[in-house]
């Protein structure tokens, strides 16, 4: 098993299939991309995000990380949109978290599992953020479900309060960011309510995305 030939038989065939649908396919990707869309995502095996929203290969421009984080500091994400952003002209940047993620539920109920505690530590920052409403669910599996969608919210605004997208929005690029969910029991998508577009949007979309969160509580 060194050689994992069966996912080079798998590669194979899809690479096969993608060319008898449309026979210059790979060479036309070979020499641009263009995507229309940044998506910042869990690294988690259960959500692959050009399958989610069916779209190919060159269409969506993809960051993920163990539970979809946007961390101020974070070099990697950071180039990721910025590159996404300023070379590509992405028009859309968005984070999905997903429900039942493991990360978050690490972080909800402070389990340890080593080095990556530290990266599961800005989630706790969220859950403290948010801590009467958060402790208010009794089920845990919804607790942790509530927490999720929170921190798609607060990674969303993150995303929002960057350099790279508030110059963006000072040129007067056209440029979204959006903040959905993915179901892992239906594979459905859910939009948050948030969507921001400027600078102004900010506050009004965190606000109203708060608000839908806890509806869908009640
Ligand atoms: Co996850």
């Amino acid at each position: 098993m060194r050689l994992l030939s069966n996912l080079f038989d798998n590669n194979r065939a899809w690479a096969n299939g993608m060319k008898a649908r449309d026979g210059d396919f790979f060479t036309k990707l070979a020499t641009q991309q263009n995507p229309d869309y940044l998506w910042i995502g869990c690294a988690d095996s259960r959500v692959p995000a050009n399958e989610i929203v069916g779209l190919l290969p060159g269409e969506l421009f993809v960051h993920r990380n163990v539970a979809n984080l946007v961390v101020h500091s974070d070099l990697n994400c950071l180039s990721v949109m910025q590159y996404a952003v300023d070379v590509l002209g992405v028009e859309h940047i968005i984070v999905c978290g997903h429900y039942g993620c493991g990360g978050v539920r690490s972080a909800l109920e402070g389990e340890r599992h080593g080095l990556i505690d530290n990266w599961l530590r800005h989630i706790q920052d969220v859950r403290d953020k948010h801590a009467s409403v958060v402790n208010s669910v009794p089920d845990p599996g919804r607790r942790c479900d509530y927490l999720c969608e929170l921190n798609v919210i607060e990674q969303t605004i993150n995303v929002c309060k960057t350099t790279l997208v508030q110059d963006a929005w000072l040129r007067d690029q056209a440029l979204s960011v959006h903040g959905w969910i993915y179901d892992i029991n239906d594979g459905l998508l859910r939009d948050l309510g948030i969507c921001v577009t400027a600078p102004d949007e900010i506050a009004t979309g965190y606000a109203s995305a708060l608000a839908w969160t806890r509806e869908a509580r009640d």
